[in-house]
């Protein structure tokens, strides 16, 4: 069964436009994280398009990671504010992180996540992030890297889901409303 053609109501970045960026951010990481004992972990599963993106474009000497953290009940749009980590099981003292994400909204899931590595002792704890939803913000937090600021609008694709589904659209699209339950 294919996706419905009107699932998008409207593609705000296109593949290109967002490989582009991901080189462009890249570039400033290899600048950035020359001397350091780098650890970019992925956070799953949304930002696995984008990392991948990224990756391809980073040229130092880096540990991979991937962690879960799930913040979402079922097919609601927004965030419980109660974040999960899962899958943490690396070395974190002693290393600079740099987290991949897919999106920023309330800022909590960044906010947590930042606390967490803080905790185990880590040097630094930076985030890249492909969107951010930066009037939605409820904690006073920044990503070091961000692709770019979209307005409050549920979107999907390039690893953003709704409900699990649609992970797969090879651009960002916002859903159309009729298929939000
Ligand atoms: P917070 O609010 O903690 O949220 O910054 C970050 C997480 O919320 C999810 N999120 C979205 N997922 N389309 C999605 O598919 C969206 O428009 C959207 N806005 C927020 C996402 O999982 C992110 O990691
Ligand atoms: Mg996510």
């Amino acid at each position: 069964m294919n996706y419905p053609e009107d699932i998008v109501s409207e593609i705000l970045l296109s593949e290109e436009e967002i490989r582009k960026k991901a080189e462009e951010l890249a570039l400033k990481i290899n600048e950035d994280y020359q001397n350091a004992p780098l650890t970019i972990v992925c956070t799953l599963k949304g930002a696995i398009f984008f990392f991948a993106d990224l990756m391809k474009n980073i040229h130092i000497d880096c540990r991979i990671e991937f962690i879960k953290a799930s913040s979402y009940i079922g097919n609601t749009t927004s965030t419980t504010g109660n974040v999960t980590i899962s899958n943490s099981n690396f070395e974190i003292r002693g290393r600079d992180i740099l987290l991949i994400e897919d999106i920023i909204d309330t800022g909590l899931t960044y906010y947590q996540l930042k606390q967490y590595f803080k905790a185990q002792g880590c040097l630094s704890c930076e985030m890249c992030v492909l969107l951010d939803k930066k009037e939605r913000r409820e904690v006073p937090i920044q990503a070091k890297y961000v692709g770019f600021e979209i307005e409050n609008k549920f979107v999907i694709g390039y690893g953003l889901d709704y409900n699990e589904a649609y992970r797969n659209l090879p651009y960002v699209g916002v859903i159309n409303p009729k298929y939000i339950k």
